[in-house]
C-alpha cells in the first residue's frame, strides 16, 4: 500500500506534528489529500480574505503572468504596483502619502523599523535610536521584530542574540488580565499612558523613534482591542515629545476589523504615522506586505534622501500587486467590509451563546469571547470553579482544539501563553473567516468550533 504523501516530508515543518497536506480550496473550503473537505475558519492565518478561488483575482494573476511576472523595482516599477499604491494611497482620505512594498507582514515591519530610523537620521535628529513597544506583542520573525516585539517563549531561543538596546517595553493594554480590581477604564488608560511617558523620560525623550503597537493584537494574546482612549493617550506621548506613532495592522488591518484600517474602528480614530499591513492586503493570492506612510513622513523623506534606503528583490512584485489590487477592488466592489461586519456580529453573538450562557459545557472555562469585524478570540481558563473537574494532563486546551477541531472539519488557529506577562499562562482560539462568508458557513464554522471545545472538555474530565 503507498504511504500518503502526508507522512513522508522533507520539510522542517512548524509544527510538532507533520500537517496534512492541502490540494486545492474553494471558498472557504479547503480539500485535503485523504480526500476530505474542511472548512477555513480563520483564513490561515487571518489572511485569506476572499477564500481561496476568487475568479477575477485567480483571473488577474494569470493575467499578470501572461503580461510580465517579474521586474526589479532598483531598475523599474510596474503597473499594478503604482495603481495598488494609488488605490492604498486613496483609500485613506488623505492619512497616508506614499507606500512601500514588502513580501510579507515580517518584512513590512523590518520597514517600519528602518524608515522610522531612517526619517530621523535624514532629518536632523539621528540621537533617536530607540523603540517602544508593548509586553505580550507579536511584530513578525525575524531578528529585528523579534527584538519589536516582546513575548518570552517566541524570543526565547533568540535571547541570546536579540537587541535589547534599542527595543523597550511597556506592559500590553489588555483588560481583562491587567486592569486592576476597582480601577475605571479612564484611570488603567491613565496609568498606561503615565508608564509610556515614563519610559521617554527615562531612555531620553528626544532619543526614542517611536511607540509600535498592533491596532488589535492577535497571535499573543488573541484577538485583544485596547481600551477606549488608549491610542488617543499613546499617540498624545508620542506627538509631546516629537516621536513616531506607529501601527502594526499586519494582522487587524484591511477590513478584518470591519473597516479598511482597523485604528478607524478600535483605534480612537488615532491616524498613524506609518503603518504596516499584510495579510488582508493579498488575501494569500500573493505574498504581499506594505508600509504606509502619513505626509509627514513623506515630506521628511522627500526633503532628504527622497528615496527609500530599504529593499528586498521581491519587493512591489508585479504578480503580488496584480493580486493584491484584484483583491482590494473586489473588496469595495462587493461591499465586503459591510458583510464582513455583519456575519462577525453574529459570529461573536453565536460563540457568546454556545459558549457562555449559563448551561454551556464550556461556560466555566471560557474566560473570555471578544473581537469585533472578522476576529475574534476565544480564551479559555481552568484556574476558576470547575477548573478541578478538568486535567488536560500536561496538554495545552487550545491546542488541543485546534486538533480536534480538524478531526472534525475545521481548521483554527490556536496558541498558549497570552495571558500573564511570563507567556506560561493562558490558552486561546482565534476565528477570522474570509470577508465573504455567508451567514450559513459563519453558524456552521462556530458549531465545529464549539462541538471541538465540547469533545476536548468532556474528554478531560476527570470521572
Ligand atoms: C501583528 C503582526 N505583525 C507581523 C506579523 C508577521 O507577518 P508575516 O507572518 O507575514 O511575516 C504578523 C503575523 O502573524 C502579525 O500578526
Amino acid at each position: 500500500m503507498p504511504v500518503p504523501a502526508s507522512r513522508l516530508t522533507s520539510i522542517l515543518h512548524r509544527t510538532p506534528w507533520i500537517p496534512p497536506v492541502a490540494v486545492s480550496g474553494e471558498g472557504i473550503y479547503v480539500t485535503l489529500d485523504d480526500g476530505r473537505r474542511v472548512i477555513d475558519g480563520v483564513g490561515g492565518a487571518a489572511v485569506a480574505c476572499l477564500g481561496t478561488s476568487h475568479p477575477k483575482v485567480v483571473q488577474a494573476v494569470k493575467d499578470q503572468v501572461d503580461t510580465l511576472p517579474y521586474i526589479y523595482n532598483m531598475q523599474l516599477s510596474n503597473q499594478p504596483a503604482e495603481e495598488l499604491a494609488q488605490n492604498l494611497i486613496a483609500s485613506s482620505n488623505g492619512v497616508f502619502e506614499l507606500v512601500s512594498f514588502a513580501s510579507g507582514g515580517s518584512e513590512a515591519m523590518e520597514g517600519v523599523i528602518k524608515l522610522g530610523r531612517q526619517f530621523f537620521f535624514e532629518t536632523g535628529q539621528p540621537q533617536r535610536t530607540n523603540y517602544i513597544a508593548r509586553h505580550l506583542s507579536f511584530h513578525g520573525n525575524t531578528l529585528s521584530t523579534v527584538a519589536l516585539a516582546y513575548h518570552p517563549s517566541r524570543r526565547l531561543p533568540y535571547a541570546g542574540i536579540v537587541d535589547n538596546e534599542h527595543f523597550h517595553h511597556v506592559s500590553p493594554a489588555y483588560a481583562a488580565r491587567f486592569q486592576r480590581q476597582g480601577e475605571t477604564e479612564e484611570q488603567y488608560v491613565e496609568r498606561l499612558r503615565q508608564e509610556l511617558e515614563d519610559k521617554f523620560i527615562e531612555l531620553g525623550p528626544d532619543t526614542v523613534i517611536g511607540f509600535v503597537a498592533e491596532t488589535v493584537v492577535g497571535a499573543t494574546t488573541g484577538v485583544v482591542p485596547a481600551p477606549k482612549g488608549y491610542f488617543k493617550a499613546m499617540k498624545a506621548v508620542c506627538n509631546k515629545y516629537g516621536a513616531l506613532f506607529i501601527l502594526d495592522e499586519v494582522m487587524s488591518g484591511m477590513g478584518r476589523m470591519g473597516t479598511l484600517h482597523a485604528w478607524q474602528s478600535f483605534g480612537d480614530g488615532a491616524e498613524p504615522d506609518i503603518q504596516a499591513v499584510a495579510k488582508g492586503l493579498g488575501g494569500g493570492y500573493a505574498s504581499i506586505g506594505a508600509v504606509l506612510m502619513s505626509k509627514k513622513i513623506a515630506t521628511g523623506i522627500r526633503g532628504a534622501s527622497g528615496l527609500s534606503k530599504h529593499g528586498h528583490t521581491y519587493q512591489a512584485n508585479p504578480l503580488a500587486c496584480a493580486a493584491s489590487l484584484a483583491v482590494q477592488k473586489a473588496i469595495t466592489e462587493e461591499n465586503l467590509l459591510d458583510n464582513i461586519t455583519k456575519q462577525g456580529k453574529l459570529m461573536g453573538e453565536l460563540l457568546h451563546e454556545h459558549l457562555q450562557s449559563p448551561n454551556a459545557l464550556a461556560a466555566p472555562y471560557t474566560f473570555d469571547v471578544r473581537g469585533g469585524g472578522g476576529f475574534w478570540g476565544i480564551e479559555f481558563d481552568f484556574e476558576g470553579p470547575g477548573g478541578e473537574r478538568v486535567d488536560l494532563k500536561g496538554k495545552q486546551f487550545a491546542m488541543d482544539v485546534q486538533a480536534k477541531s480538524l478531526e472534525n472539519g475545521l481548521i483554527i488557529m490556536a496558541f498558549a501563553g497570552g495571558a500573564n506577562l511570563e507567556g506560561t499562562k493562558g490558552d486561546h482560539c482565534i476565528l477570522s473567516p474570509a470577508y465573504n462568508v455567508t451567514s450559513d458557513e459563519v453558524k456552521r464554522i462556530v458549531e465545529l468550533f464549539v462541538k471541538s471545545v465540547e469533545d476536548v472538555l468532556r474528554e478531560s474530565f476527570i470521572s
